[in-house]
This record gives C-alpha cells, structure tokens and sequence, in this order.
C-alpha cells in the first residue's frame, strides 16, 4: 500500500506531480480557457463580491495566505485570510457580498466547520475547497471545489498542500475572469505555467539527495528559523509547521523584513536558517532585499541555508547550502519552493528516530475544537 516507500509521507510527496496535474484536469478546456462550470455559484453572483475570506487551519491556512497573493494581484478583491480557529470569535463583518473561501483537506476539521457556519449564518456565500468526496464541509457549503490529491494518509500534509493552491489559483483565476479584471491572454498564459509544474515538481524531487544529507546532519540541533517574504513567507511558515510536527524540534517561520524588528537576536553561531528567495526576475527589490537578510544573519554567524532559482548568482557568496528550485513564475514558486521543505522535515523525522506518518500527540482529522 505504500508502493515501495518506507512511508506514506515519502510516497504522497512523490506523488504531488500526478497530484497537481490531476487537480487541472478537466479544468481546462481544450483551447487552455478556464472551465470551472462545477463551482455552482453564479458568474453574476461573483461579479457582486467585494470582499474574499479564507478560513482554514494549519496547513490548509498558509496555503490560504498564498491564495490572498494571487486573488488580490489578479482580481483587486480584498482577501482577508484568517485562522478558522479564532475567525468567529472577534464578530467578523461579513454579509451576502462576502466570498468566504473554506480549505481543508479532511473536511471534517471541527474549526473550519464552526466558521463555515457562522459565516453562512452572517449571510455569506461558501466556497469549499476540499479533498474529501462527500465530507462535512462541502455538503455544508454552498459550492466545492474538490483538490484531486487522492487520499493522504500520512498526518503531515504534502500533497494536499500542493493541491490547495492549484484550487486556490483556479478560483482566483476564475473570479478575474467573471470580473474582467484578467483577460482570455493572461488567464491562459498563467494555466500555461500551471500545467508546467507539475514537471518542474519532478525535477525538485530527483535533485532532493543533498537535501536529504543536510537534514541528517543537522539531527542534533534545536532550532531551525526559516524566512520568507511575500509569498515565500507563508512557504517559510510551512516549512517552520512540518518541521515542528514531524522532527519535533524548535521551528520559526519569520517574514524576513522582521528580522531586525527582534529575531535577528536570535541568530547566534552555526544557527541553521532556511531562506526562501523569490524569483530574480520580475520583483527584483523583492530579491535584492531578500538577498541582504542573508548576508546580515550570515555575519552573525548563522549557516544559511538557500532555496533559489536556478541561475540566481546572486545568493550564491552567502549561501552554505544552497538548494535549486526551477525557474517559476513568483506567485506560482510556492508549489516547488514547499517541496525541498517536506523532503527536509521528513529526513529530520527519520534520522531523530521519529514516527513519521503518525507524529505524536496528532491526528489527521481534528474533529474537535
Ligand atoms: C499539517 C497538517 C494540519 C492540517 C490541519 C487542517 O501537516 O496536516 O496542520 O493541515 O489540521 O486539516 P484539514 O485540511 O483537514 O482541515
């Protein structure tokens, strides 16, 4: 049942490619327009939005925080993104102009229903982005939208992940489209670079053998910072979260602007940092400062530990480990960037004797609030 791998973590990450082409398929007509016929919400429904929220927990919610990127860059819609856990409980304004965005990959996650409830009980749409058939949270929501992941066994989430944001991408896409804020030419240039990462996924993983021995190096350390900015932030942050449930060590996810607002204390002598850079090309002030954070917490003594594009020279003076990621275009680069960060967590797991498809004190579902 495990198809050869030791577990089923290392399986569902081998998988993400057949995962995120399979979440495409039948999503894209054969001319490459977006078809999303099933999300039974009206395009004149849509047109009426003037707000977007996201609820979800763990790693359903930093795949949300990606989404808001890409929703408001593409649709000028502001997107609020929110822990289902604390949403109904600060009175949230919601109303029947308000598209609220449900992730989750169990659909039994107690926390997200009770803020799926609310939120239709304010008056608000429901859109369900799910990996289950069937489950609570789509059969309470107004529409779904199924990630095709196929079942994830392991209690760390990979491939669902990945999945989410696909979804989450199609549904941004998608309102851009209904509210002419993206055209025919950009929606099918941007599905274009979709169907490419499912390969570009590929290419991580057969490169993942460094990664492997640096993880197994570092099995004695405590800490572990990881930085991002933009949407290499909520990478970081996931990578910090696999990181803590799997090898149960002492993980952070920084934006690295915040660096110098206090954590930058907290780099001393041979302090492993994982940094996320983003695409040289396009954002570049985005990498350049990216960039700076790395030279200053390598002056202060931390061992960096780079993921960046491939032809980025740029980190290359400041990196100790450095971990190639395709070229992708910035707001897509979390579906590669997340990649190396699973394969990390999950060597760290193994080499600190941890039970890696059922981490302690978890569960896959949490049907309890
Ligand atoms: C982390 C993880 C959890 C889940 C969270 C939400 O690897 O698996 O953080 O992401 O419990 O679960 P779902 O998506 O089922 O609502």
């Amino acid at each position: 049942e495990k198809g050869g791998y030791d577990y089923f973590m290392l399986k569902e990450i081998a998988e993400q490619p057949k995962a995120v082409a399979d979440t495409l398929l039948g999503r894209i007509d054969a001319a490459g327009n977006l078809t999303l016929d099933e999300v039974r919400i009206s395009a004149a429904e849509l047109r009426e939005m003037d707000k977007v929220v996201i609820v979800a927990c763990g790693t359903a919610f930093h795949s949300g925080l990606i989404a808001k990127y890409a929703i408001e860059h593409w649709t000028r819609i502001p997107c609020e993104v929110e822990l289902a856990s604390e949403f109904r409980y600060r009175d949230p304004i919601l109303d029947a102009q308000t598209l609220v965005i449900a992730i989750s990959q169990s659909g039994e996650t107690m926390d997200t229903l009770m803020a799926l409830r609310h939120a239709r009980e304010q008056g608000a749409k429901v859109l369900a982005i799910c990996n289950t058939n069937g489950s609570t949270i789509p059969r309470e929501s107004d529409a779904v939208l199924y990630t095709h992941a196929g079942p994830e066994v392991a209690v760390a989430s990979t491939k669902a992940f990945l999945t989410q944001l696909v979804a989450c991408y199609l549904v941004a896409l998608y309102l851009g489209q209904v509210r002419g804020t993206k055209w025919g030419d950009e929606i099918r240039a941007v599905i274009r670079d979709l169907s490419r990462i499912g390969g570009a996924v590929e290419r991580v993983l057969e490169t993942m053998e460094p990664v492997r021995a640096l993880a197994r190096s570092l099995a004695g350390k405590d800490t572990v910072l990881f930085l991002g900015r933009h949407v290499g932030y909520p990478v970081a942050l996931e990578g910090a979260l696999k990181l803590k449930e799997l090898a149960y060590m002492h993980a952070e996810g920084f934006a690295a602007g915040e660096l110098k607002h206090g954590p930058i204390a907290l780099i001393e002598e041979d302090l492993p940092v994982v940094v996320v850079v983003p695409s040289p090309r396009g954002r570049s002030l985005l990498h350049d400062k990216i960039v700076s954070n790395i030279q200053e917490i390598r002056a202060r003594g931390a061992r960096t530990i780079v993921i960046a594009e491939e032809g980025d020279e740029a980190v290359e003076a400041y990196a100790d480990h450095l971990i190639r990621i395709p070229v992708t275009p910035t707001l897509l680069q979390p579906l590669v960037a997340t990649v190396p960060l699973q394969v990390f967590a999950c060597e760290l797991a193994t080499a600190r004797g941890n039970e890696v498809d059922q981490p302690r004190n978890l569960a896959k579902s949490v049907t309890v609030e």
